[in-house]
């Protein structure tokens, strides 16, 4: 951001000329961005330059200035690369030249920098942010005893004079609501960093940490750092904390959670060069100031340039920035600041604690019984729990109410507690989240589950700060907030309690200002229907800073900010002194889990993610993690009706309560079930067994196979996976071809996979299923050499392949060459039966075919551990030679009542039509991404079985590996969980359960959209 004024007038070969003459270089010269300077790239045989001719506004004395301020920080190598000045033939750094309209202006010769600037680097991780706070702490450091007479000047952009320069410019401001939100700001600004101006350090500070002037190395958001900081004209001597400010300011600018850059940034910068508590406390007015500063500025340059539309295009985000920050209050920020920088949030809130734990024992009851004594019953309200029900069911409070007291009753206990600083599903709502960005979902509160009508009381002596009734849904209903006040080291301390979901109505003895003793009755509990819409309970909550709240304040909060919510409202049970017992959790984090992981599990696990999921709880099509953050599951299908799907898990339950025994007695759910999913084949496929595995079921299909043609021989495809078993291992190149691998056992013989894409016969090729199936007509032969084949086995659509789709025609002609050959046809549909294609409910009759054996999995129990073998009457009369076939858990009456669950479900829900018609649309959308984004090179699928095979160069499809795993990595962190496959690791993978709506189509294609716009293009790891 500059001073306004005109660019220097000279022609690129003029330029260039000047350049010959003065530096004696010679180069191809390419103009830069820079709105106050003319600035060239220029290019030599062996190097490159910036050529920089000044604007006619600028001073030698400042030129000079900066000079030095390179030398100074290249001999205390401060940045990871410098600009530095090359002296010109007449061994001068500064020269002038003459402008054709006859003005003298100063140039210069740089080195060039290599580097993206910051603004083009998207995301911008809190890595690099953190870097570049850094970074200015060690310029700042070593600038410290820095001077020179020219900086001692008139800057508009120095904060020092900030309020001169808006009541300068803010009468230029274009509307009122703009002139009352800069008033906002100045007001807080007089009112917070007036004060404490002598208390601020002062020194050179580079004041414009933007990000154009910012370069970046690294190709990864993961290893992406601060190459190198430039353009080092708005030097000023003002109080050093303006620095991280400014540079927070721009990087805050269009971010969802502008607070986060804020807090990487400032972060940074303590760590290098520790901020005072002063200086932290004046952080968030500098932030708003700086925009305040930028909008007026723009508004003087607007009326100078009045057709100028890149003026009003350029502050648009600022403005934005500054309505967001309105709503966010000054002192959160402050306390997180704090928290950035190592301190506790709120200062506070310790004396507080300690005070409260040494006095507990004099606190009168909050509510009629002995919370110290009497049993409670901590309720399962957290997101692991079952208390605040199923989040994708519709909570309906009266049932949820019932319950609870049911619960309650049942265990004989006096009251149900629900605990503080436990993350709540409940609260998965856009009504949730906060100005910050961030949703809330840690209780900040302990409630207490009473009757309607149960007495409160205040716990100390107190004077009512505020009475009132927020009736809307899911408030607080009757809510009071008292006052208290204690003595600390002969300091006054203030703090406040808060009783929500009163009934309005016993509020009417109560004002605010009443003074009141302790153990004064306030209230009591309200009804549902006055409370807030919530089952009656007692929300008591201690809050240190009412952060300028009148009447109310958050029962919840975000986990990001955790420790601020925590030290803003630390726990209550410091004053009602309920045992840690009713209490208790047991959840691990994820080190303690990885730990135990590491120590007793099998190590050839591995984990998704950078930072593995802690997964808590799965409902429907939605995962989510302990802290209650939820993930649009794109990519699971064993859950196939819904993770947790209420009538399957219904199902499993109740049978598991009536009888779990094995095939060798008789019950109806195993003929029930077998009679079930018998009826979505074709006749010919007769006869069913039961496994608990996808593996184990194609494990059998290789025995009925090899027992039925006496032969040994398999014909696989390449890059297939079938399985576990060590029999699997060797037919499925993906484990046996990769890392730790054996390879291909001899009698095995591979057929390459039919892929129009990468494979030499396209799509459009006039029969390419006929010309694909002519390689499993070699492999065949291959396998006669040794006596012939026992089975062709494929998947029906190739998973591990990379998501492909059969080309037409191809498995009728595949099996035929087989059938020929004596073999039998295998169709494995682990992954891709029942209903997922959309069009059908196997994927063999997307082609028409009808397979001899085929293996289902994965889905068929919708997580439950269930697989099975369809075979014909005489695969399976033969099969029968006198060996039982006895599998201890396949077919249980369990599992068969799972299985039949998801059967209906299925139906019920009409999720094959779902899947086509959901399925369309996302293929519809990929594929309008596809003609956005040159990294989409292909993108197929069936139903919601889809690949989205990203490529470096759509000629050469050289695969794009590292920019496939980038982007599974930064849909999560977008809530969107997908994967990648294919043999070269490629395809995105899209599987969801087939409950996945086109409202979560929709989502997966707006983040995927954002996460496609990003600087990825160079990733190589
Ligand atoms: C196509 C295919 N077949 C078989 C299996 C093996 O199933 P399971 O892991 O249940 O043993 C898998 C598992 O990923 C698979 O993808």
């Amino acid at each position: 951001m500059t001073d306004l004024c005109v660019l220097p007038d000279f022609d690129s070969d003029q330029a260039g000329r000047i350049l010959e003459r003065l530096f004696d270089v010679t180069g191809s010269l390419q103009v830069l961005n820079g709105e106050r300077d003319l600035n060239y790239r220029v290019d030599t045989e062996n190097a490159r330059y910036v050529f920089k001719i000044a604007n006619q506004d600028e001073t030698y004395g400042m030129l000079e200035c900066q000079h030095q301020v390179l030398q100074r920080l290249a001999a205390a190598d401060v940045l990871r690369q410098q600009a530095s000045s090359i002296e010109s033939v007449n061994g001068r750094v500064i020269e002038i030249v003459c402008s054709n309209d006859g003005i003298d202006h100063f140039c210069r010769l740089l080195n060039y920098v290599e580097g993206d600037l910051l603004s083009s680097i998207n995301p911008q991780s809190p890595d690099l942010l953190t870097d570049l706070g850094k970074t200015l702490a060690l310029l700042d450091d070593s600038l410290q005893d820095f001077n020179h007479p020219a900086l001692d000047r008139l800057l508009l952009w120095n904060m020092s004079d900030a309020l001169a320069t808006l009541e300068r410019f803010k009468p230029l401001l274009d509307s009122d609501h703009k002139r009352a939100l800069i008033d906002y700001f100045e007001v807080h600004f007089r009112d917070t960093v007036l004060p404490m101006r002598r208390e601020l350090r002062q020194g050179l500070i580079h004041n414009d940490a933007n990000d154009n002037n910012i370069l970046v190395t690294g190709d990864s958001p993961w290893q992406q750092r601060v190459a190198s900081i430039i353009d080092f004209g708005d030097m000023v001597h003002s109080w050093i904390a303006v620095e991280p400010a400014v540079a927070a300011a721009y990087a805050m600018l269009a971010k969802d959670r502008p607070l986060d850059a804020a807090v990487a940034i400032i972060k940074g910068y303590h760590e290098q060069l520790p901020l005072s508590e002063a200086e932290m406390s004046v952080l968030f007015d500098f932030i708003c100031m700086r925009l305040c500063m930028s909008v007026c500025i723009c508004a003087w340059q607007k009326s100078i340039e009045p057709g100028n539309e890149y003026l009003s295009i350029s502050e648009q985000p600022a403005w934005a920035l500054l309505e967001k920050l309105k709503n966010i209050p000054p002192t959160f920020a402050h306390y997180l600041f704090r928290e950035a920088c190592g301190l506790a949030p709120v200062p506070q809130t310790a004396a507080l604690e300690q005070w409260l734990e040494q006095h507990q024992a004099e606190f009168s009851p909050v509510v009629d019984i002995d919370l110290g004594k009497q049993p409670l019953l901590p309720l399962d309200t957290g997101v692991t729990g079952s208390s605040f029900g199923n989040p994708a069911e519709n909570q309906d409070m009266q049932v949820l109410s019932k319950q609870i007291f049911r619960q309650i009753g049942d265990s004989g206990c006096a009251a149900g507690i629900g605990r503080y600083a436990e993350y709540r599903l409940i609260y998965d709502d856009d009504a949730f989240i906060g100005a910050d960005g961030h949703n809330r979902s840690l209780h900040l509160g302990i409630d207490i589950f009473m009757a309607a009508g149960s007495a409160v009381y205040t716990p100390l002596a107190a004077t009512v700060y505020s009475v009132a009734n927020h009736d809307t849904a899911y408030d607080y209903g009757g809510t009071l907030i008292l006052q208290h006040q204690f003595e600390h080291q002969g300091r006054d301390i203030e703090f406040y309690t808060l009783y929500g979901h009163l009934a309005p109505g016993s509020m009417a003895g109560i004002k605010t200002g009443d003074k009141l003793e302790a153990g004064h009755r306030l209230a009591c509990m309200g009804t549902l229907e006055e409370n807030g819409h919530w089952p009656p309970h007692l929300h008591f909550e201690v809050i240190t800073d009412l952060l300028d709240a009148t009447d109310t304040f958050v029962g919840v909060g975000s986990h990001a900010y955790r420790n601020v919510w925590m030290s803003l409202c630390p726990d209550p049970n410091l004053i009602l002194g309920i045992p840690a017992r009713s209490l208790a959790t047991d959840e691990d984090d994820a080190d303690q889990i990885i730990r135990a992981r590491e120590s007793g599990i099998n190590p050839s696990l591995s984990l998704s993610y950078r930072e593995p999921i802690v997964m808590a709880r799965g409902s429907m099509q939605y995962l989510y993690d302990t802290s209650g953050h939820r993930y649009l599951d794109a990519v699971n299908n064993v859950p196939h009706v819904g993770h947790c799907h209420p009538k399957v898990v219904a199902a499993g339950i109740e049978q598991a309560g009536i009888l779990n025994t094995n095939t060798r007695y008789l019950y109806d759910k195993l003929t029930r079930y077998s009679e079930k999913l018998l009826q979505k084949f074709p006749a010919e496929l007769s006869v069913c067994y039961f496994t608990n595995s996808g593996s184990e079921a194609n494990d059998l299909a290789l025995r009925l196979a090899r027992n039925f043609t006496a032969r040994h021989d398999i014909v696989i495809l390449d890059h297939a996976y079938h399985g576990n078993l060590s029999s699997l291992i060797d037919i499925s190149p993906y484990k046996h071809d990769a890392k730790g691998g054996s390879g291909r056992p001899d009698y095995v013989h591979k057929a390459s996979m039919p892929d129009t894409y990468r494979g030499e016969i396209k799509a459009d090729a006039s029969s390419p299923g006929e010309s694909y199936s002519q390689s499993v007509k070699a492999a065949l032969r291959a396998a006669s050499a040794r006596g012939g084949a026992a089975a062709f086995i494929c998947e029906t659509l190739l998973g591990c392949g990379g998501q492909i789709v059969l080309p037409p025609n191809y498995l009728n002609s595949a099996y035929e060459h087989a059938r020929g050959a004596g073999a039998l046809c295998i169709a494995d549909e682990v992954q891709v039966g029942f209903g997922r294609v959309g069009s059908h409910f196997w994927g063999f009759e997307t082609q028409q075919a009808v397979p001899d054996i085929v293996t289902l999995g994965k889905p068929i129990g919708n997580g439950h551990p269930l697989a099975a073998v369809i075979t014909t009457r005489e695969i399976a009369d033969s099969f029968s030679n006198g060996m039982e076939y006895f599998n201890t858990f396949g077919g249980n009456p369990v599992s068969c009542a799972i299985g039949l669950a998801v059967l209906e479900v299925i139906e019920t829900e009409q999720l094959q039509a779902n899947a086509l018609e959901v399925g369309n649309y996302l293929l519809d959308g990929l594929h309008r991404l596809q003609q956005r984004f040159e990294v989409i090179g292909d993108v197929r699928g069936l139903g919601l079985f889809i690949g989205v095979e990203l490529v470096r160069d759509r000629i050469t499809l050289m695969p794009a590996a590292s920019q496939a795993s980038y982007i599974a990595e930064r849909m999560k962190q977008n809530g969107v969980l997908i994967s990648t496959d294919g043999p070269l690791h490629n395809v995105l993978k899209i599987k969801p359960p087939l409950c996945f709506d086109e409202h979560n189509a929709a989502f997966l294609l707006d983040r995927l959209e954002s996460v496609l716009g990003e600087n990825f293009a160079q990733i190589d790891r």
